[in-house]
């Protein structure tokens, strides 16, 4: 019997489903590349913007018909659209191809509830609506050896008010110190080099209290920045990274490690979401542009070659032409090496949905196509300084658009291809970088 999982969405469904497809070989499952054939299909879906909720409904209507001749096939979904009732409603209505549904609170119980709908033939839909503390030891089977996600936190308590993921995750709950660490070393004792921790809001690690039984770090326990100087010094670790910071939150002290670190790589993903300090305050983002330059400052001054990336959304509810150039402007201040950038998508239920003055369509992709220009403009100018230097790669396999050449990624987290033999795969290796372009690098093994 075989399982496929898709997923949709950020490096925490990614995550998450992880432990699905681990939970699954422990059934006695085996992976099967083509989700349409598989005995099993879960989907873990994501919606954080409405062409992921569209994404997920095109991809579960390819599982129609071959439902009809694949008896005993199970079609489960899960992840952050099963937290909304109106898309429940909507499956009902027009999938009954679906055969389970969960959410992101309850996937320990997934191999129980699973049994449930295969042995006993029946439909199932569990969703709980509050976050239970963050499961510990369940099984895992992971995308890669050499580099791997490790969630330190779930949920969010920020509130944004575009954004639908603190009503999806529920409540900031962060795990035990002890625990992360010992994930971390077991992955490293079996090869890991590189290590991703994973939280909505890194920076607020130990702090929330809002659901009983979740690790604080209140009265001299460990917060973010005390975390990550415990994982530096964890033996056989060449590479640590982290995601996602709020600015609101970032400490000095958390400043302070990029300067120290032996592992902590040279990049930073800090979302700024805007450039106007008039619609911060609409998003609830708790900052304005004095702050996060000052932010971006002290970072250059620890660090000064750090790799700064961001999350900018256009087209915010209330967003005027001279509000729109505060972002271009400050985009151009802060030269970021990447950013990713975001069509505002109303959701529901989010105080943005309320807001009255919604920006036409036709303006937000104008504005969205000046933005995307200007950053590639900068990319452009700051790739050229990666020409003939010389960068470590951590080597992550054949390249997907030419098996011919070698892919990886630097410190800074840029893509680099490069011609090698393939037992250089989950090594750094050192390339000099021939060909510098915008998004990628081109190089040769030294
Ligand atoms: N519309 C557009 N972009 C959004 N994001 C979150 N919610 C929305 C929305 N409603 C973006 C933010 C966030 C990233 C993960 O997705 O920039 O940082
Ligand atoms: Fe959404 Fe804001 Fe929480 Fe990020 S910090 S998940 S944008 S509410």
């Amino acid at each position: 019997m075989t399982y496929n999982v898709v997923t949709f969405g950020c490096q925490m469904n990614e995550r998450d489903s992880e432990t699905l497809a681990g939970m699954l070989e422990e059934l006695g499952y085996e992976y099967e590349e083509n989700f349409k054939k598989a005995d099993v299909c879960i989907l873990n879906t994501c919606s954080v913007r409405e062409n992921a909720d569209k994404h997920f409904f095109g991809v579960l209507g390819q599982l129609k018909n071959p439902h009809e001749n694949h008896p005993g096939r199970i079609v489960a979904v899960c992840g952050c659209m099963m937290q909304q009732q109106h898309i429940i409603d909507t499956l009902k209505a027009k999938y009954p191809w679906v055969d389970l549904v969960f959410g992101t609170h309850n996937i320990a119980e997934f191999p129980r509830l699973f049994k449930n709908v295969r042995d006993e033939h029946q439909k199932l839909v569990d969703v709980w609506e509050d976050a239970a503390p963050i499961a510990e030891g369940l099984p895992q089977k992971r995308t890669y050896p050499f580099k791997s996600y490790v969630s330190i936190m779930q949920g969010c308590n920020n509130f944004c008010t575009y954004c639908i993921v603190p009503y999806t995750r529920g409540r900031e709950r962060s795990r035990n110190p002890e625990d992360i660490i010992s994930e971390i070393k077991c992955l490293v004792a079996n090869g890991c080099k590189e290590i991703t921790l994973l939280g909505q809001n890194v920076n607020s690690y130990g702090k929330a209290k809002s659901v009983e039984g979740t690790y604080n770090a209140d009265e001299g326990g460990v917060d973010f920045a005390a975390l990550l100087r415990k994982i530096d010094k964890i033996e056989g670790l060449e590479r640590l990274r982290f995601m996602t910071s709020h600015p609101k939150d970032i400490s000095d002290d958390l400043i302070a490690c990029f300067g120290e670190l032996k592992t902590l790589c040279k990049q930073i993903h800090l979302p700024v979401q805007s450039g106007s300090d008039e619609i911060l305050k609409k998003m609830n983002r708790h900052y304005d542009r004095a702050w996060y330059f000052d932010k971006i400052d002290k970072l250059r001054a620890s660090c000064p070659d750090i790799a700064i990336s961001t999350d900018i959304i256009v087209g915010f509810p209330g967003e005027t032409e001279e509000d729109f150039e505060g972002t271009l402007d400050l985009v151009r201040r802060v030269r970021y090496d990447s950013a990713f950038t975001f069509i505002y998508s109303i959701r529901k239920g989010t105080p943005a949905e309320k807001m009255e003055d919604q920006v036409p369509e036709d303006v937000k992709h104008e504005r969205f196509n000046r933005l995307v220009d200007t950053i590639h403009e900068i990319q452009e100018e700051k790739s050229k300084q990666y020409q003939d230097k010389v960068l470590k790669v951590l080597v992550e396999g054949p390249s997907k658009t030419n098996k011919d050449v070698l892919t990886g990624r630097t410190e800074s987290n840029m893509t680099v291809d490069f011609v090698g033999p393939e037992n250089l795969i989950g090594t750094i290796a050192d390339i000099k970088i021939i060909k510098a372009q915008t998004f990628s690098l081109y190089g040769e093994l030294v």
